[in-house]
């Protein structure tokens, strides 16, 4: 045999011998409320898009496994992990104590605040705190909601999705929406329809940042998605998709 015949036969057997731990590769599920553009939400071909939705494949990439998101709404997300519905929930969520007392959450991968936004002509109200006895509105069991709940004397208005909000807020049924900034900046700044009609006011309040959840325990889950971000991290794929998506 020549030399080379060897050598073919040799890569031959190791890509064989590979077959199986590429077939082995773990895929892992993540539930997702794609209505919540730049993060996650549904183009016009119907495809699940956005920073997370990059982040996830990058993720998966770099620490070898395959990436599934699956569309789900916000409102039960964290029971359909629970109830094993998808392994993970990659939605904006924001890492909190109380949520850790029940969920396991990856590194952090993003910071965001909640900022409030009102129409363009409103003038002199720059705070949550100045809406008493008006209208706010914000998604259902989000953050921003927590926020405004924390005022007794603010009509707290949830609704299923940000976008539904914001649409109250433009036909003039509420008075303001609170909502996580890369969200709100997106339709204050980029949407056609809410451009030139809402305003972002004062700075964010609270300080926030992203992370994966997943069920508590699920320690092989979380090693691999921090495995991922921290490479994503290191090679600077996490700054250009902020570039890309936020910027
Ligand atoms: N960051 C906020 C929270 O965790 C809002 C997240 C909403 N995400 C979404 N995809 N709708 O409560």
């Amino acid at each position: 045999m020549t030399l080379l015949r060897k050598a073919r036969l040799a890569l031959a057997a190791l890509t064989l011998a590979a077959l199986p731990l590429l077939a082995a590769q773990p895929r892992l599920v993540f539930g997702s409320d794609c209505t919540f553009p730049p993060m996650e939400m549904v183009d016009a071909h119907k495809q699940l898009v956005g920073f997370d939705i990059d982040l996830i494949h990058a993720v998966a990439r770099a620490a070898g496994f395959e990436a599934v998101v699956k569309n789900t709404a916000w409102d039960g997300i964290f029971a359909g992990l629970a109830a094993g519905d998808y392994d993970a929930v990659l939605s904006s969520v924001t890492i909190t104590p109380e949520r850790a007392r029940t969920l396991d959450f990856s590194s952090p991968y993003l910071e965001a605040g909640q900022v409030l936004i009102v129409p363009q002509g409103l003038n002199g109200l720059t705070t949550l705190g100045q809406f008493g006895g008006k209208k706010v509105g914000a998604q259902i069991g989000t953050t921003g909601a927590l926020e405004v709940g924390k005022h007794r004397d603010i009509t707290l208005k949830a609704y299923d999705e940000a976008g539904l909000a914001v649409e109250d807020l433009y036909v003039g049924r509420i008075d303001a929406v609170v909502l996580d900034s890369p969200t709100a900046r997106n339709y204050v700044l980029r949407n056609e329809r809410y451009k030139s009609r809402l305003k972002i006011v004062g700075t964010p309040f609270t300080d926030e940042h992203y992370g994966i959840a997943v069920k508590k325990g699920n320690q092989k889950a979380l090693d691999l998605i921090n495995r991922g971000l921290d490479a994503i991290r290191k090679d600077g794929t996490l700054a250009r998709l902020v570039h890309k998506w936020l910027d």
